[in-house]
C-alpha cells in the first residue's frame, strides 16, 4: 500500500487530486495531506472524504522544515506529490515575495526532507519512493499568436513573478535529479478548470460575476490565449506519470484546447443561458453586456499551448473531456454549491476584488 505525503490538498487542483486518488484506489492508499491553509486552501473542499480512515491531515507550512521531517518521522511515505503553492498571477505582480517564499524555499524544504527520511545507509535511496513535482506550462513564457508549441526541450523563460518562482522550483527539482540521483518526476500543466477553483481565476470568477449581474473583467484585447484542461484529466496524468513514467523526466500535460479569453467568456454566457430555465431569477443577469475590458495585465503572456506528444506516447495519457463537457459540469457544480461560493468570496476575498478591479 502506498502513503502519499500532498502538499497543497486543500487547494482547487491538490483536492480534485484527493478526490480522484480515493475514487480510483479507494482503501488500497493513504493520504496525508499537508496544506497551511492560506485564503486558497479550503478543507470544505474535501469534507466528503475527511473521515476516511486512511485520510489524513495536516496544518503546516511546507517551508517549516521541523513541521515537515516530523511528517517524514511518522510513517514510511513513498509518495510525495507536491501541489502547494502561490498560485495566481495577479497576486505575484502585487505580492512577490510570498511566491519566492512558498515556492522556491518551500520546495527546497520539501525536497531536502523527503532526500534526509529516503536516504539509506549505503547513500542510495529507498526503492520505489517517488517524488513528484506539479509545475505549469508558464515555465515556457509566451507563444506567438501564429503557431507554436511548448514541448519538454522548450527553454525557459519566465515573464511574471509567479512563473519565475515556479520555474525556480522546477530547476531545483531538476538540481536533486541531477546531483543526487533524487527519485523526482516535474510535470508542466496547461490551466486547469473545474469544481472548487478559487475565483480569483478567469472561469469561476465570469459563472461568479454573470450570475450576479456583475462586470466580467476582460484584460486587455481579450486575445490572450490558454489552453484549458478539466482538472480531473490532469489530476489523472499525474497519477499516470506517477506510476508508470520514466524517472528523472519532465512531462507536459496539456488540453489541445486552445481558446482566447472572450472566447471563453461567451462560451461561458451561452452556457449558462442554456442551462439556467426561464424561471430562474439569475438568468436575467446574464448578458453580454456585463463584458468590461479593463487594464491590461502587467507582462501579459499572449498564448500558451501544450504539446502533449510524449505524455501521450510514453504512457498513454490523452484528454478525455471535451470542453464543452467540462465547462456545463463546472457550471452546474457551482450551481449546486452556492454556499461555497458564498464562503470562499466573503470576507477578505471581497476586500482583494475590490482593490484588485477598482483601478482596472
Ligand atoms: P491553489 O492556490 O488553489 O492551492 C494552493 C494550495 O497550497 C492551497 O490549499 C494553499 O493553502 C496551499 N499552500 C499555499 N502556501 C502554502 C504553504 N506555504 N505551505 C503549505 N500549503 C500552502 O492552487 P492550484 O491552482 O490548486 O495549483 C496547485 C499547483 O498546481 C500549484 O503548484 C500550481 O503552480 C500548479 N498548477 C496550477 C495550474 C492551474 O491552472 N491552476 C496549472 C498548472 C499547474
Ligand atoms: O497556465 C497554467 C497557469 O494557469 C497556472 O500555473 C496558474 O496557477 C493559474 O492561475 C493559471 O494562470 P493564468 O494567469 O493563465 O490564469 P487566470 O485564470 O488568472 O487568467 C486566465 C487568462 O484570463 C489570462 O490571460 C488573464 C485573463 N483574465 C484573468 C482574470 C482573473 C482576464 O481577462 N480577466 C480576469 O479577471
Amino acid at each position: 500500500m502506498h502513503t502519499y505525503l500532498v502538499t497543497g490538498g486543500a487547494g482547487f487542483i491538490g483536492s480534485n487530486y484527493i478526490h480522484y486518488m480515493f475514487k480510483k484506489y479507494g482503501d488500497d492508499i493513504r493520504i496525508i495531506n499537508v496544506d497551511k491553509l492560506t485564503y486558497a486552501g479550503n478543507l470544505e473542499n474535501l469534507k466528503d472524504i475527511e473521515n476516511r480512515a486512511n485520510y489524513s491531515f495536516v496544518r503546516a507550512d511546507i517551508c517549516d522544515k521541523d513541521a515537515i521531517s516530523a511528517i517524514f518521522a511518522k510513517d514510511d511515505i513513498d509518495r510525495v506529490v507536491h501541489f502547494a503553492a502561490e498560485s495566481h498571477v495577479d497576486r505575484s505582480i502585487e505580492n512577490p515575495e510570498v511566491f519566492v517564499q512558498t515556492n522556491v524555499i518551500g520546495t527546497a524544504v520539501m525536497l531536502n526532507c523527503a532526500k534526509a527520511a529516503w536516504t539509506l545507509e549505503d547513500g542510495t535511496f529507498k526503492p520505489d519512493h517517488k517524488f513528484l513535482h506539479v509545475s505549469t506550462d508558464e515555465v515556457y513564457g509566451s507563444l506567438e499568436e501564429d503557431g507554436g508549441y511548448f514541448y519538454e526541450t522548450t527553454p525557459y523563460a519566465p515573464h511574471s513573478p509567479y512563473s519565475a518562482s515556479k520555474a525556480g522550483s522546477d530547476m531545483l527539482v531538476k538540481a536533486y535529479m541531477d546531483t543526487y540521483k533524487f527519485p523526482a518526476n516535474i510535470t508542466n500543466c496547461s490551466n486547469n478548470y473545474g469544481p472548487f477553483q478559487f475565483p480569483e481565476k478567469l472561469i469561476p470568477l465570469i459563472i461568479n460575476n454573470a450570475l450576479q449581474g456583475k462586470k466580467l473583467p476582460v484584460y486587455g484585447d481579450g486575445k490572450n490565449v490558454r489552453d484549458w484542461l478539466y482538472v480531473e484529466d490532469h489530476a489523472k496524468a499525474i497519477d499516470m506519470v506517477q506510476e508508470q513514467g520514466k524517472l528523472f523526466e519532465t512531462y507536459n500535460v496539456g488540453g489541445h484546447n486552445e481558446k482566447q479569453n472572450i472566447e471563453i467568456i461567451h462560451i461561458i454566457l451561452d452556457t449558462l443561458r442554456d442551462m439556467l430555465p426561464e424561471s430562474d431569477p439569475r438568468r436575467a443577469n446574464v448578458s453580454d453586456d456585463l463584458i468590461t475590458y479593463v487594464t491590461d495585465r502587467k507582462g501579459h503572456d499572449r498564448r500558451y499551448a501544450i504539446a502533449p506528444d510524449k505524455i501521450k506516447s510514453e504512457i498513454g495519457w490523452e484528454p478525455e473531456t471535451m470542453f464543452a463537457e467540462g465547462i456545463r459540469k463546472t457550471i452546474k457544480w457551482f450551481f449546486e454549491n452556492e454556499e461555497w461560493m458564498k464562503n470562499v468570496t466573503s470576507g477578505d476575498y471581497e476586500k482583494y476584488y475590490d482593490s484588485m478591479y477598482s483601478n482596472r
